[in-house]
C-alpha cells in the first residue's frame, strides 16, 4: 500500500484498457491521478469512480499539452509522474498504409510523447524531479507486419525515451524516463485486432478468461504493476530502460 502516496500523476488515454488499469492501481497505491482522454464520457465516469481528476485531451494537439500542464500546476502545484499511454493501432502494412494513417499514428504516438515529455519536464523541474513512463510495445523490438506505422512509432518512442533519460541524468534534473513494452494484453485494442486478424471474438467466447490464458494474452494489471514500479521511488536507479511485459513472447 501507499507505494506512490500523494504523488501527482497524469495518465493519457486513461478511459480504457491499460490507461484505466494504471489509474486504478496508482489510485489504490495513494497517488492522485489526472486521467486524460479524447473520450469525455468514459473518462469522466471512470475518474468519478476512482476519485481521480479527468481532463479531456486530444494528445495529438500541441496546444492541449500547454492547457493540461497549466491546469495541473494551478490545481496541484506540481507534477511527479506522467504516463504517455494514449494510442491507436490501425491495421495497415507497408503496401496499404495511406499517408493519412501514417501521419495520424505518428502524431498520436510520437508527437504526443514528445510534447508530453517536454511539457512535463518543464513542470517537474520545479519540484526537483519526477518519473516519466512512455508506453511503447514489443512492436518496437520486433516490428509487426500488419502494423507498419504503429511499429515505426513505437520504435521511435523507445529511442526517444533513452535520449530523454540521458539528457535528464546529465543535467542533474532528477527526472527518470523509461519505456514499457507490452506484448498482447486483453484490452479493446487487442480484442479488435484478434477479431480482424484471427476471427476470434475473445469476449464472445464461452469462457473468455480460459481462452485468454490459452492464447497467452496478459491482463491490463500485468502492465499497470510495471508502471506502478517505475513511478514509485523503488525504481530510483532505473532510467533509460525498456521494460518488456510479454510473458517471453520476444524471447521464443
Ligand atoms: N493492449 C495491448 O496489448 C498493447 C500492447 C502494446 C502496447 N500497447 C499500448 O498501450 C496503450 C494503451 O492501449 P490499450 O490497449 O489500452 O488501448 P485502448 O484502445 O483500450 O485504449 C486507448 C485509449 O486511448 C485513447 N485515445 C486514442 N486516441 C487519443 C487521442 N488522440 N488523445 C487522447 N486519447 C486518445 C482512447 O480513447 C482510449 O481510451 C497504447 O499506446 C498501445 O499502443 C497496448
Amino acid at each position: 500500500m501507499d507505494r506512490v502516496k500523494d504523488k501527482i500523476i497524469v495518465i493519457t488515454g486513461a478511459a480504457s484498457g491499460l490507461g484505466l488499469a494504471d489509474a486504478t492501481v496508482l489510485t489504490r497505491e495513494g497517488a492522485h491521478v489526472i486521467m486524460t482522454d479524447i473520450d469525455p464520457e468514459a473518462g469522466q465516469t471512470h475518474a468519478n469512480n476512482l476519485d481521480a481528476t479527468f481532463i479531456q485531451q486530444d494528445v495529438s494537439e500541441e496546444a492541449s499539452w500547454q492547457h493540461l500542464m497549466a491546469e495541473v500546476e494551478t490545481r496541484f502545484g506540481r507534477l511527479d509522474g506522467l504516463v504517455n499511454n494514449a494510442g491507436i493501432a490501425p491495421i495497415a502494412n507497408i503496401e496499404n498504409t495511406s499517408t493519412e494513417i501514417w501521419r495520424r499514428v505518428l502524431s498520436i504516438h510520437l508527437d504526443a510523447t514528445f510534447w508530453g515529455c517536454q511539457s512535463a519536464i518543464k513542470l517537474m523541474k520545479h519540484n526537483g524531479g519526477g518519473s516519466i513512463v512512455n508506453m511503447s510495445s514489443t512492436a518496437a523490438l520486433i516490428g509487426l507486419g500488419p502494423y507498419l506505422a504503429y511499429s515505426a512509432a513505437k520504435g521511435g518512442i523507445r529511442s526517444m525515451t533513452k535520449s530523454i533519460a540521458i539528457h535528464c541524468r546529465m543535467e542533474g534534473l532528477g527526472i527518470r524516463c523509461n519505456s514499457v513494452h507490452p506484448g498482447s494484453i486483453s484490452t479493446p485494442m487487442v480484442h479488435t485486432a484478434l477479431k480482424t486478424l484471427m476471427g476470434t471474438d475473445l469476449m464472445a467466447e464461452e469462457d473468455p478468461e480460459a481462452t485468454r490464458i490459452a492464447m497467452g494474452i496478459g491482463e491490463p494489471e500485468d502492465v499497470a504493476n510495471m508502471v506502478l514500479y517505475l513511478l514509485s521511488d523503488e525504481s530510483k536507479h532505473v532510467t533509460g530502460a525498456e521494460m518488456v511485459v510479454d510473458n517471453g513472447d520476444t524471447v521464443i
